[in-house]
């Protein structure tokens, strides 16, 4: 039994819950969830109108200063991110420190990480122009690193940006565009993968999120908050789902295992497996971003001219499970990362990609709840309190 009365502290109280499923850290004006309605609306605008209508830039905007920019305050914020796209020569050369078989995400997080040793003198968290310059500038070289993290994974020289292409379109070049070769770009693809970040931009005090405000309250610089955050994202339970998913299809399709026999050892629970791609924490109904996924599916594969099995595998998977009592007591419904590899995989990313481009759609969100925490005046360093179930006082060998 716990002694209750141990655990009175400043506030009086105590609650232990794991998971963080009933406590809120904090007070956040960003974007809205209704996950029993399956709502999703960032600074009150609808998901799917800013998946349809809007940009990646201009999101990234609104979720960092609260409204939509005016036409010039667009062009001036595109301006400055496409002036801060290129990376240290030197930075640069720490990516051939780097095995060519790390995960692209671990290269992600470590070169982010590294940004700071390069800005340590224009990183006070409190300091205004700091924290604006900062934030064009992890906009604008995220991209480039993860590019390079693609780049170095396949044995490919890196690109330098392409300052006159819109911020999608570089990213497209710099991963696929070869030295002395044209690349053009598929407006298809790029108005594809502008959806798919829109999409991916914020998701209130998700984990990775969460993460990101809790190292940023210690005072921690921009940089290093940041790439806590991608270290956060990229397990299986959270960003790295959309790899797992690509990887359940995969593993079922070549192993020729049903998707009935797969479901029953799921419902099993045989072996921890689990259906990736399905079930969320807040969302008890299907997730808005996984419905505009579904959508872009079909017709993004069309357009591109690419038919994949495995998008009729999970299809397959989704129907079966819908209908199933185990998922349906569970309220169990695909979420964003279910459909979104088999969108990637067409437009020719590898499967360890995924994450990384999770993570560039996700930035726009992690620098509006650093800045939001960072002007709370109520903000206090995150500290979450423990019941204490270890051994009670007892002597050192020898001693007493
Ligand atoms: N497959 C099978 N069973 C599941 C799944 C799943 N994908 N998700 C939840 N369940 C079951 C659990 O086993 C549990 O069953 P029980 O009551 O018999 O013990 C019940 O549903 C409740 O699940 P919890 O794990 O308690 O739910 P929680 O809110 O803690 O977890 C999570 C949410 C992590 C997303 C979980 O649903 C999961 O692991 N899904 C698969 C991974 C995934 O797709 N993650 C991406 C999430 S979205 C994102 O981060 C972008």
């Amino acid at each position: 039994a716990i002694d209750i009365s141990s655990l009175t502290r400043q506030t009086g109280h105590t609650s232990l819950d794991y998971g963080f499923v009933n406590t809120a850290a904090t007070k956040s004006a960003i974007t809205y969830i209704d996950g029993d309605q399956g709502i999703l609306r960032y600074r009150g605008y609808p998901i799917e109108q800013l998946a349809k209508n809007s940009t990646y830039l201009e999101t990234a905007w609104l979720l960092i200063y609260g409204e939509l920019p005016s036409a010039s305050e667009l062009a001036d914020f595109d301006t400055r991110i496409r002036r801060h796209t290129l990376l240290h020569e030197d930075l640069k050369r720490f990516f051939s420190a780097l095995p060519h078989t790390a995960h692209p995400m671990s290269v992600l997080s470590a070169a982010t990480a590294a940004l700071s040793t390069y800005y340590e003198s224009h990183s006070d968290p409190h300091n205004p122009e700091h924290v604006e310059l900062n934030t064009i500038r992890m906009l604008a070289k995220l991209p480039v690193i993860a590019a390079y993290a693609h780049k170095k994974s396949v044995g490919q020289a890196f690109l330098y940006p392409d300052n006159s292409l819109s911020f999608v379109d570089n990213f497209l070049k710099l991963n696929f565009g070869v030295l002395s070769e044209e690349y053009e770009i598929s407006p298809v693809m790029s108005r594809a993968l502008e959806r798919l970040l829109i999409l991916h931009e914020d998701h209130e005090q998700n984990a990775s999120t969460s993460t990101v405000r809790l190292v940023g309250s210690t005072g921690a610089n921009l940089f290093s908050s940041i790439s806590a955050g991608i270290n956060a994202l990229s397990g299986p339970l959270h960003g790295g789902a959309n790899e797992a998913v690509l990887e359940m299809l995969g593993r079922m399709r070549d192993s020729g295992e049903s998707v009935q026999r797969f479901v029953e050892r799921v419902k099993n629970k045989e072996d921890g497996v689990k259906l990736m791609g399905f079930g969320h924490r807040v969302y008890k109904n299907y997730d808005p971003r996984a419905k505009l996924v579904k959508e872009s599916a079909d017709e993004v594969l069309a357009e591109l001219g690419v038919s994949d099995p495995l998008l009729d595998l999970a299809k397959e998977l989704e129907e079966i499970a819908l209908n199933d009592d185990y998922f349906k007591e569970r309220r169990l419904y695909p979420n964003v990362d279910f459909y979104t590899g088999v969108i990637y995989k067409a437009m020719g990313f590898p499967t360890r990609m995924f994450t990384v481009l999770f993570a560039i759609g996700r930035l726009p969100g992690w620098l509006a709840h650093w800045r939001e925490m960072n002007t709370d005046p109520q903000t206090k360093i995150g500290r979450p309190q423990q019941l204490y179930t270890g051994a009670p006082e007892r002597n050192y060998p020898g001693v007493g």
